[in-house]
């Protein structure tokens, strides 16, 4: 088990005999049937006892350590039900886990931490998000402006949640805290502070369960693999409490601004979104066979191919907003015949101020995308949306591919 016991925490993981014995040190579990059981109980009714006469005492010894107020308020008219809630899931995004050290990709950790969120949105807790996402490297921008130090610290490849999202606008929806903030640095500091640690304990126990429900902090270990792994139930429509779009409309003010800019100069206008850089990649197999993602996607993605698909819903003479991880400068040249075609590029005095790398620059072109008359997505992902290519956008293979990479 990866699930270590410190002081004045617990550690509680679903398969062991743990959870069961914090249950009986704080009497909340079913009546014990057996012999041990009863002596447990009577030895730990003294114990409660003397907890309240001393009102120093400790539990000490090989079993899990509960700090004196724990026990008190779980015994006691538990006084502190309107106190904040904390659920805590690790300092990085997917971290602990694999990602501690890899880095994913925007989509990844935005997946990763939606699930979070989710989460803590269920158990009616304040989420502690970690302070910063880390940044692919393949993701930094060369040329960048003077950095400040509260910003993205690309040297260390990290972004600052602040950055990158508007942590008070989500916090109507799902109250957050950083992990840097005085707030959990105070509730680490408190010697009354109820950690519970655990693993592998589904989400409706944690809810239902007066040990968990009392518990200040609930350190929850996620899916090794990757955080997003713990929301499976994704496809049950009527279980989802976060829209996938939640965190892509929780933009910082400062990037959330630019996009204004940018809308108001492009007026009216349509959009493509053109995923071909990673995607387009064509790796050896084992076998020696050459192995795509997507088979059609840079057939798809050709300019004529785009010329010919869009006609139908972009009449020519329109404005154009291309959103591309496309490198080559030219590549899109032949769609000035047909439309007035405008990028990132074309919006530098307005993004080099507040843009630090492409995860804040594909933030800010997604409010582009969604502000466009007519969007044009390089996969179906709705029913109705328009796309290049007919190909299915391959998440479980995008995720297996990123999770297995190592
Ligand atoms: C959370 O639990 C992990 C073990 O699962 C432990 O390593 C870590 O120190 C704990 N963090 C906090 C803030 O209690
Ligand atoms: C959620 O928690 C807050 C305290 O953080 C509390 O005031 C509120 O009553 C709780 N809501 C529910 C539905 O339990
Ligand atoms: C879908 O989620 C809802 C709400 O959580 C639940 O009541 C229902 O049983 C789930 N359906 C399936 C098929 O899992
Ligand atoms: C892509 O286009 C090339 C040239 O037109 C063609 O030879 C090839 O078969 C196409 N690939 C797919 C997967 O359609
Ligand atoms: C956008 O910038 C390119 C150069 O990067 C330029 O050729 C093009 O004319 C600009 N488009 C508009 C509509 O200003």
């Amino acid at each position: 088990m990866a699930c270590h016991r410190i002081t004045k925490r617990h550690c509680i993981t679903s398969n062991t005999g743990q959870s069961q014995a914090l249950e009986w040190v704080l009497g909340l579990s079913e009546a014990p049937t057996s012999k041990l059981h009863l002596v447990l109980c009577l030895t730990l009714l003294v114990l409660v006892a003397i907890c309240f006469i001393s009102l120093e005492f400790r539990f000490l010894g090989a079993g899990p350590r509960v700090s004196r107020s724990g026990i008190a308020n779980s015994v006691v008219q538990r006084r502190d039900v309107g106190e904040r809630r904390y659920l805590y899931w690790g300092p990085g995004i997917d971290c602990p886990g694999k990602y501690c050290v890899q880095c994913g990709g925007l989509g990844h950790q935005e997946s990763s931490l939606r699930c979070a969120l989710e989460e803590a949105l269920f158990l009616n807790r304040t989420f502690v998000l970690p302070s910063t996402m880390c940044i692919a490297k393949e993701h930094n921008n060369a040329k960048l402006p003077q950095l400040r130090e509260d910003q993205c610290r690309l040297e260390l490849n990290r972004c600052s949640m602040a950055a990158l999202y508007d942590l008070v606008l989500m916090s109507q929806t799902v109250p957050v805290i950083a992990s840097n903030s005085k707030e959990w640095h105070d509730i680490f500091l408190r010697k009354d502070t109820v950690f519970v640690q655990v693993e592998g304990i589904k989400r409706e126990e944690l809810k239902h369960k007066e040990m968990f429900r009392q518990a200040h902090v609930v350190n929850r270990t996620a899916n090794k693999q990757a955080w997003f792994m713990e929301c499976k139930n994704r496809h049950n429509q009527s279980a989802i409490m976060l829209s996938y779009s939640f965190l892509q409309t929780m933009v910082a003010p400062p990037l959330r601004a630019a996009a204004e800019l940018i809308k108001e100069e492009l007026k009216d206008y349509d959009a493509l979104h053109v995923r071909r850089g990673d995607k387009v990649k064509v790796h050896k197999a084992k076998s020696g066979a050459l192995r795509t993602m997507y088979a059609h996607l840079d057939n798809d993605t050709q300019p004529e191919a785009i010329l010919k698909r869009i006609k139908p819903w972009i009449p020519a003479g329109r404005t154009l907003y291309i959103a591309t991880d496309e490198r080559q400068v030219h590549y899109f040249d032949k769609l000035f015949s047909k439309y007035r075609v405008m990028k990132a590029k074309n919006f530098s005095s307005i993004l080099d101020t507040v843009v630090h790398n492409n995860y804040q620059l594909f933030i800010v072109e997604r409010l582009v995308l969604m502000g466009a008359k007519t969007l044009v997505n390089t996969w179906k992902e709705n029913a109705d949306d328009l796309s290049l290519s007919d190909e299915t956008k391959k998440k479980l293979h995008r995720w297996e591919h990123a999770v297995n990479s190592s």
